[in-house]
C-alpha cells in the first residue's frame, strides 16, 4: 500500500481513547503519527495508555486530555486550550460513543435516550464544527467517524442507539458535500458485532449479560476495527473511503419479522 502522504507530521485527535476501539485505534495510529491526543472522561486510562505509546514509540508526542464530551463548553473551549504544538489536528476520529439498554421502544429511559443523543451525534458534531475551520484554512484533515451497522438495519431494541448511527452516517456523507474541492477526507466506519466494554456499558456493567452477547461467537476485536481506522486514514490523499461496513463472519442479517400470532379482527 502506497503512503505518500504526511504521516510523519500527522496530528490525530481520538476521542474515546480510554477503551475499545479508540484505544486500539491510538496504538496503531501511532506507528505512524507525529502528535496523539487522548480524550475520554476516564482520566486514568488516559494516562496509562500514554505511557504505553511514549514507551512504545518514543518518536510520538502524546496529549491526554479527560473531558465529558456531553459539556458543550469543554467542546468549544477544546481547540484553544489544546497545548500550541497540537491544536493542528489533521486527523480526527470521531469514537466516543454508546449505546444504552436494549428495552422496547414504550418501556426506554429518555434519560438513556438523552445520553445518546447527546454523545453519539450532537459532541460528535460540535467538534467537528470546533476542529473543521482549521482543516479548511488548512487545506488538509480527515474525519473519520464511528458509526455502526446499527445506523443501516434495524433490530429489536436498536431505537435511539441506531438512530444515532445513521445521523452519523448522513452527517458524515452531507459534510463530504460541503468539503468537495477541499482536500479533506470524511470516512463513516460502520462495525458490526465488536468485543470490546461496549455491551457492559448498554447493560450498566452487568458483566454476564453482557458476555452472554459474545458467548460462542467471534466477534470483531477492538484491533480488528482499529485496522480499518488506520487503513482508510493511510491510504493515498486523493482516495476517500466513505463508508466501510465491517462484520464479523459469524454474524448476517435477519429475515423480516413476521408475527403470525396476531388475530385477525373477527
Ligand atoms: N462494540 C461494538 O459492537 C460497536 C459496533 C459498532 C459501533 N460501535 C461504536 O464504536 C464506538 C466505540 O465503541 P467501543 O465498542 O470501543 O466501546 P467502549 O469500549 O465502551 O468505548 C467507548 C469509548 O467512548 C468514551 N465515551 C463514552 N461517553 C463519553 C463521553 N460522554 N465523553 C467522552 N468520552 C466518552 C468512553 O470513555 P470514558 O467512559 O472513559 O469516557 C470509551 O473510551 C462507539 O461510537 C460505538 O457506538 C461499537
Amino acid at each position: 500500500m502506497t503512503n505518500d502522504n504526511k504521516q510523519s507530521a500527522k496530528t490525530v485527535l481520538i476521542t474515546g481513547a480510554s477503551s475499545g476501539f479508540g484505544r486500539a485505534a491510538a496504538l496503531r495510529l501511532a506507528q505512524t503519527a507525529g502528535q496523539i491526543i487522548l480524550l475520554a472522561r476516564r482520566q486514568s486510562r488516559l494516562v496509562e495508555l500514554q505511557k504505553v505509546i511514549e514507551q512504545t514509540f518514543p518518536h510520538v508526542k502524546v496529549h491526554s486530555h479527560a473531558m465529558d464530551l456531553r459539556d458543550d463548553v469543554a467542546v468549544d473551549a477544546l481547540p484553544t486550550i489544546l497545548p500550541e504544538t497540537f491544536r493542528e489536528v489533521d486527523l480526527l476520529v470521531n469514537n466516543a460513543g454508546l449505546a444504552l439498554g436494549l428495552n422496547g421502544a414504550w418501556e426506554c429511559s429518555l434519560q438513556e435516550w438523552d445520553d445518546m443523543l447527546m454523545t453519539n451525534c450532537r459532541a460528535l458534531v460540535r467538534l467537528t464544527r470546533r476542529l473543521l475551520p482549521g482543516m479548511v484554512e488548512r487545506n488538509r484533515g480527515h474525519i473519520i467517524n464511528l458509526g455502526s451497522v446499527a445506523g443501516n438495519w434495524p433490530y429489536p431494541g436498536g431505537n435511539v442507539y441506531g438512530a444515532t448511527k445513521a445521523f452519523v452516517q448522513q452527517f458524515s456523507r452531507n459534510l463530504r458535500c460541503d468539503l468537495l474541492g477541499k482536500n479533506i477526507r470524511v470516512t463513516n466506519i460502520e462495525p458490526g458485532m465488536a468485543d470490546t466494554e461496549f455491551s457492559l456499558v448498554r447493560f450498566s456493567g452487568d458483566k454476564a449479560k453482557a458476555d452472554k452477547v459474545y458467548e460462542g461467537t467471534r466477534a470483531l476485536s477492538a484491533e480488528d476495527v482499529a485496522e480499518t481506522i488506520f487503513w482508510a486514514s493511510s491510504l493515498p490523499e486523493h482516495v476517500n473511503i466513505n463508508t466501510l461496513e465491517v462484520m464479523p463472519v459469524c454474524q448476517a442479517w435477519a429475515p423480516f419479522a413476521v408475527n403470525r400470532e396476531m388475530a385477525s379482527p373477527d
